[in-house]
Order: C-alpha cells, then structure tokens, then sequence
C-alpha cells in the first residue's frame, strides 16, 4: 500500500501538553511512588525519590495534574502545608480507606514540579470546599505581594510565588464529584471562576471546567451553552477497558485472551468519535476553537494485580497498553485544532502508569517507552496522509526543526505489514527509527526483569529516491524520523 505525506502543508501544532500526566493521592501514586520522606534509605531529594525524577526528566513531561481525582473534593489545601509533624491526618475515603499523612502537600507539589519540569495543573475542591479557599490557596500559591496566604506561604519556607498554568474547577462533579446537573455545574463554575484571582497579568491561570463523562453531549451542550464564555479548557474523561465492563470484570493486565487485546483496541479507538462529537458541539458555541479540549483522565483500566488492594488500583502494564496508547495519541495528534491538553492516569503505581516502584525498586513501563519515542511529536505540526491507513494499523505524522517523524503502531497479533510512503517533498535520508515491540501480546517489565519491553533501534525502513519502505512487525510501533 503506498501513502502520500503532504508534508509541504503545515498543520495545526500538536501541543505538547498532550503529554501530559496525572498524579492522585491514591494508592501508592503519591505515597512510594514520588515521595518517600527525606528520612527513608531510598535516594531521595527533600523526600522526592531520585529515580523517578531522573526517569520523568527524561521524557519532559510538561504537565501534572494533582491532588484528584476523586480525592480533589475532599482536599483542603490547609491540611498540606507547614512543620510536617504538625500537619493533619486524615483517612482518604475514596481510596482505600489508608491514612493520609499530607506530608505531600503544596510545596512539595512545586517541588516535584520544578524538579521534573514540568507546570502546575491544579484541582480545586468545589465538592466540600469553598470559593473561599480555592481563593485563600490561590493566593498562598500565586502572590507575589505582601498579603496574609502570601506571608503564611514565607512562613512555610518560599518567599516567591509559583506558577499555576492550568485549574481545574471539581472533578467529576456529574458523578462522585457532587452528582450535579450541567445546568447547576455551570453556575457553580461561573461563581467560581469569578472568584479566582489572577495576579499575574502576563501570565493568567487558564481556567479548566469539569467537561462531560465519555459520551455525555448533553453535559457539553449545557456547559459551554452556560458557561462558555467564561472557561478556557473543557475537560472530557474517557478510559479504555479491555472487557467494556466497569461492574463485573474489566480485564485483566497480563494473561488476558486475544479477545481482549483487540476489543482493548476498539475501545480505545472510541476516543475518536468522542473526540468528533463534543468538538462539533463546542464548534457550535465556540467557532474560533478558543476553548480547548482537555482529556485530564484517559488511559487502560483493568483488574488490580491479584492480591494488592483494591481501593489502590495498582496494575501491571503490558505491550498492549502501547499500541492502546498510541492509538490514543494519534487521535489527540489529529484533533489537534481542539485537543491541546491530556493528562494519562496516572504517573506512577496507579493504572496505566509510566513507574512502577517496590520499596526502592523501580521499573519503567512499556507506556513510559511510548511516551519516550512520541517526545519527536511534541510541540510539532501535524502532518496528514492521503489515505487511510490499513485497517489494525494507526499511525501519525509531524515535523519540527526540520525533521519528519511517522510513527506507526500494528495492533494485528499474527500479520505484519508492508507500507510504502511517498512525500510531497521528499526527505534525503533516515535520522533514526525506533521499534517498541515484544515476543508475547502481553509482554510486559517486572523488577526482577525490567528491560522486557523497551525503546529499540530497527533496521526495518529503507528510504530510496524519495520512496521510504517501513516493515511493521506484528504488535509493534514503530517511529521513523526523516530529514
Ligand atoms: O483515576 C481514578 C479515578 O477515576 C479518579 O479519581 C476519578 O476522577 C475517575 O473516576
């Protein structure tokens, strides 16, 4: 089959923040998984663990949600700052039940931040919390002057503000987040948003409301309808299950049956038409594009690992979550114009994660190499092909300083694929290609073997007189980058 890359027009950028990531206090996503306490023998900066900060850094994350999920609704930021010893516990009811210590608060948010570079995406309580302490925190976080939350922020150790580029107004609210109507969110967010004080003029803090649950339009229609001219970001919530079925089984993460590698896949393309339809419908309020589609949760949802509680969503994460993921961010990469913003659940030791940690132990996921080999497709303009591409076969393609990057994922378990490109400028030779692949559909990194699945380089494109051959192995993505 030969493809056409019109890579003489130029595309809508692929922001890079559709890389970006999720942390809640559930589990062990906060709690073993960034922070262990600058007391703990695991190598650690002011209690942040050393090896997932060197893992993140390498892979640029640019955003991270934090503190929920559902946990956001019944944060109070108050709880999370001064002396640690002095701090609050509390029992985190959503997940597990366990004692929040809230020794993982908001400076040591920052400080994971500023440590792996990535940018502040807030959530803010609105299920038992106040417009007044979203504007108290607001101000503890963003005042540069002499004000009260701007002192108690000194008090605590950090004379400057910090940045916050992205809040979330709740979460969820039309389920756990409040079991709200559109028509009642929308005021609520309205209020809300008035409230929040933006002292940065240079910088405003864009303002993200709660956006609908998968295939909600009416949650849409109501919510820019409303308040549409108030929010910067809508937020959409969609996970992929291998089964389909949140209330008996969903799946489970390795030794699943071929059924489930592929109706994982078919779920996962589902994000397309989601994606299609509450764009049109933010068009009809919104034809400028101004507001962005924002999926601040997506990713594989499966069973907990046997015998690990089930309030802590711990799973193993295999091959298939790859091309499931890339077959997600292909669709963000082509609903560019809308989509500028996707957070994966989550970062670390919580469903689809890029880290799994055993005590002092780590291990990077087959999804973490995905995101590795995809940093060429961040902040780069999307290129598009004539033809659809064969069917079990999803790909994408975008240029930045210079290069071209295709990347290609073949879900097909057995047949490999055969693809030719031709160009509308022809590129003059391969930089690089890479392969994610593995012998078993679910191969996947333990910590006893954790380089099972990883980021290869592959001798499987030929480029010649401007015609680039690619062989696509079965259940594998393959990156190829030209200049
Ligand atoms: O990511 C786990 C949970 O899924 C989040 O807390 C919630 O927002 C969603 O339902």
């Amino acid at each position: 089959m030969k493809i056409r890359v019109h890579n003489q027009e130029t595309g809508p950028k692929i922001s890079k923040y559709i890389y970006g990531q999720f942390s809640e206090h559930l589990g062990r996503g906060v709690y073993g998984g960034i922070y262990v306490g600058r007391n703990s023998d695991i190598p650690n900066v002011r209690g942040l663990r050393l090896d997932v900060i060197q893992a993140l850094r390498k892979i640029h994350v640019p955003v991270l949600r934090w503190p929920g999920g559902l946990f956001a609704d019944t944060y109070h930021w108050r709880d999370g700052i001064g002396p640690l010893d002095q701090r609050k516990k509390i029992v985190n009811t959503n997940w597990g039940g366990v004692t929040e210590s809230n020794h993982f608060g908001t400076h040591e948010y920052f400080d994971f931040l500023n440590q792996i570079g990535a940018e502040a995406y807030i959530s803010v309580n609105i299920g038992s919390g106040t417009v007044q302490e979203m504007r108290d925190w607001t101000e503890y976080m963003t005042m540069p002057a002499d004000s009260p939350m701007a002192n108690l922020r000194r008090k605590n150790g950090h004379d400057k503000p910090w940045r916050v580029k992205f809040m979330g107004i709740g979460n969820e609210p039309w389920g756990s987040g409040g079991n709200m109507r559109p028509e009642y969110y929308s005021d609520l967010f309205r209020q809300y948003q008035t409230f929040l004080p933006q002292y940065d003029k240079d910088h405003l803090i864009k303002k993200v409301a709660c956006g609908p649950n998968e295939d909600d339009y009416n949650w849409t229609d109501k919510v820019m309808n409303i308040a549409g001219d108030y929010l910067d970001g809508l937020s959409l919530h969609y996970y992929t299950l291998p089964t389909g079925d949140w209330d008996h089984k969903k799946g489970a993460s390795t030794g699943f049956p071929t059924s489930e590698w592929y109706s994982a896949m078919e779920h996962a393309k589902l994000m397309d038409r989601l994606i299609t339809k509450h764009a049109q419908i933010m068009d009809k309020y919104d034809p400028q594009k101004r507001v962005s589609l924002i999926v601040d949760e997506w990713g594989e949802w499966h069973d907990v690992e046997p015998g690990t509680n089930p309030g802590f969503l711990y799973q193993q994460n295999s091959l298939r979550d790859v091309l499931s993921a890339a077959i997600t961010l292909n669709i963000f990469h082509k609903h560019a114009d809308r989509v500028r913003m996707a957070e994966i659940a989550q970062m670390i030791n919580v469903l689809q994660s890029m880290l799994l940690t055993k005590d002092d132990q780590m291990v990077r996921t087959p999804t973490y190499w995905l995101f590795d080999m995809y940093q060429k497709h961040m902040d780069a303009q999307l290129v598009n092909f004539d033809t659809s591409l064969p069917h079990n076969v999803t790909g994408t393609a975008s240029q930045k300083n210079g290069q071209l990057t295709i990347s290609l994922g073949n879900y097909d378990l057995t047949q490999d694929q055969q693809l030719e490109f031709t160009f509308d400028t022809a590129p003059q030779k391969i930089v690089s290609t890479q392969i994610i692949t593995g012998d078993k559909m679910d191969a996947h990194n333990t910590f006893d073997r954790p380089n099972t699945v990883t980021l290869k380089d592959y001798r499987g494109s030929q480029l010649e007189n401007g015609l680039l051959k690619v062989t696509l192995p079965a259940k594998s993505v393959v990156s190829i980058t030209l200049e």
